[in-house]
């Protein structure tokens, strides 16, 4: 039996609704299809917007969106995407696809997704083949709400009142797509293009985020933050340090292997990939402790989620893949360690949204399902808001290959606003059912509800079947005093809610 060990007394830390971000790129059928229709198309939309999407964006209480890239976002101009439709440029999409980018989907298009779904907006500007004037005035068009040259264009185009920008992004990936800069020159234009990413109106400054390394790259870490921290500054010039990191299941950029079709071996070797990502936490936190032991700035996973080969038969520009039991383990792994590391990971944001890598959403014409990443994330929401607290869960090394035993199970454990434990579960094992008898110091236990997300490694939702994966409610759980006591199935992510 693993015991759970859960002190509800000793808090860690504050769980950001936006460690369950999201990101949305124009890449494939991610905007277009997926989220965006148009005004004049035959699926329901209110202003453009698929309803049944933004419905079930709705659902999982999706608290925050980056867009417009990803690598577009360094070859994105935004003033092509303002003003009449009409009118606005079409271009060739030169990195994801060579389709026609029409434009149709711009700023206001954006505020308006948000707006509908109810959740926080983070832009993503041009460093990489952007200017400085061009970022400033992009910030002045959202966000003054006075007389100038941006904000009266801003109503001209139908926008009296200013939009809030929570968070924007100076750059991405510049390392790479987004100008292939070394850090120290990249750092010094961080310092330069931030400079203009002004606080209009007084109200909550904007969320600067740096553009930060790719996985294990410490160094750039290390020499963007000697280029950029200011001591006598403090955060004022950084808010936040980007981390992106993705899960390729066979570890190989060239064969990254199928969504749907893989064998128990290479599921272990999937979850020992994904569990990279703890560590990758604790290395580039402990470079960010020498400039900043308070923890003033957030380490921001923008980029996080599973990488396969696209879908036999579509375009290998627009990354469109399935969505299986073992996308929901690799959700409900990394959720659980952002939780665990919420002192310092401030945000994350999974790639993507819709149609596009890890999914919550796929859509086919006018038909959507949800995968079971959308699943896990619905059983992760009851964290959002709360605070972490001291939790710990014995675990035994599980897998067929010596090189990829990892840990059956993961666990976070979080004090809601409304007084009760959120307690989330991962059983990466494929064989255990595994009993586990949680324990509360201190604490008895009032009552116990839990959710289970469970099925065979590959099971998955389609468009004919789109109900095969689903979480249902979970019966098998007693309460005993300070104890609870159930058994997590082989394969799955449980939720449970506990009264104290
Ligand atoms: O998410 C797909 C791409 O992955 C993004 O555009 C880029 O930032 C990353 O390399």
């Amino acid at each position: 039996m693993a015991k759970l060990y859960v002190n509800p007394n000793v808090k860690k830390g504050h769980i950001n609704p936006e460690l369950q971000g999201h990101f949305s790129e124009h890449l494939g059928r991610c905007i277009y299809e997926g989220l965006y229709v148009g005004e004049n198309s035959d699926i329901p939309n209110v202003n453009g917007m698929r309803t049944d999407v933004v419905e079930a964006l709705k659902e999982i209480k999706v608290p925050v969106l980056r867009w417009p890239g990803g690598c577009f976002a360094d070859e994105y101009h935004w003033k092509d995407g303002i003003g009449p439709k009409e009118t606005r440029k079409k271009m060739i999409n030169t990195h994801w696809g060579g389709v026609v980018e029409d434009n149709s989907f711009g700023t206001h298009e954006f505020m308006e997704l948000c707006r509908q779904i109810g959740c926080k907006t983070y832009v993503n500007g041009n460093v990489g083949s952007g200017t400085v004037q061009e970022m400033s005035e992009w910030v002045e068009y959202m966000t003054f709400e006075g007389v100038s040259p941006m904000a009266d264009q801003r109503k001209a185009n139908g926008h009296e009142e200013p939009w809030t920008v929570d968070y924007f992004g100076v750059g991405n990936e510049n390392w790479g797509c987004g100008g292939n800069m070394r850090p120290q020159y990249y750092g010094d234009l961080y310092r330069r293009f931030q400079t203009y990413v002004r606080n209009y109106n007084g109200s909550k400054p904007i969320y600067k985020v740096a553009c930060g390394p790719n996985a294990d790259d410490y160094n750039w870490t290390d020499k963007v933050l000697e280029t950029i921290f200011d001591h006598s500054a403090g955060t004022g010039l950084l808010s936040g340090l980007s981390l992106h990191y993705y899960t390729v299941p066979t570890g190989k950029w060239e064969v990254k292997g199928s969504a749907t079709d893989f064998d128990e071996k290479l599921w272990y070797k999937t979850m020992k990939i994904t569990l990279k990502m703890e560590e990758l936490i604790k290395r580039h936190t402990a470079i960010m402790d020498q400039y900043d032991p308070e923890k003033k700035i957030g380490l921001i996973i923008d980029e996080w989620g599973i990488w396969t080969d696209v879908e036999p038969g579509t375009n290998p520009g627009f990354l469109y893949q399935q969505n299986t039991m073992r996308d929901a383990l690799v959700a409900g792994i990394n959720l659980n360690l952002f939780n665990k590391n919420c002192d310092r990971v401030k945000m994350a944001n999974i790639a993507q949204m819709v149609n596009v890598l890890q999914s919550v959403i796929l859509t086919d014409g006018d038909k959507m399902i949800k995968t079971p990443t959308w699943h896990a994330f619905n059983l992760f929401k009851h964290h959002q808001d709360g605070e972490l607290v001291e939790s710990s869960i014995e675990t035994k090394e599980v897998g067929l290959e010596a090189e990829n035993m990892i840990p059956d199970l993961s666990e976070s454990v979080s004090l809601g606003k409304d007084g009760k434990l959120h307690v989330t579960i991962t059983n990466a094992s494929l064989v255990d059912n595994t009993d586990i008898e949680m324990i509360l110091a201190e604490t008895d236990v009032k009552s116990v509800k839990a959710s289970v997300l469970t099925g065979k490694m590959n099971a998955h939702n389609t468009f004919d079947a789109p109900e095969t994966v689903g979480s249902t409610e979970f019966t098998a759980v007693k309460a005993e005093g300070n104890k609870v006591i159930f058994t997590a199935p082989a394969c799955s992510v449980l939720y449970l809610e506990v009264e104290i």
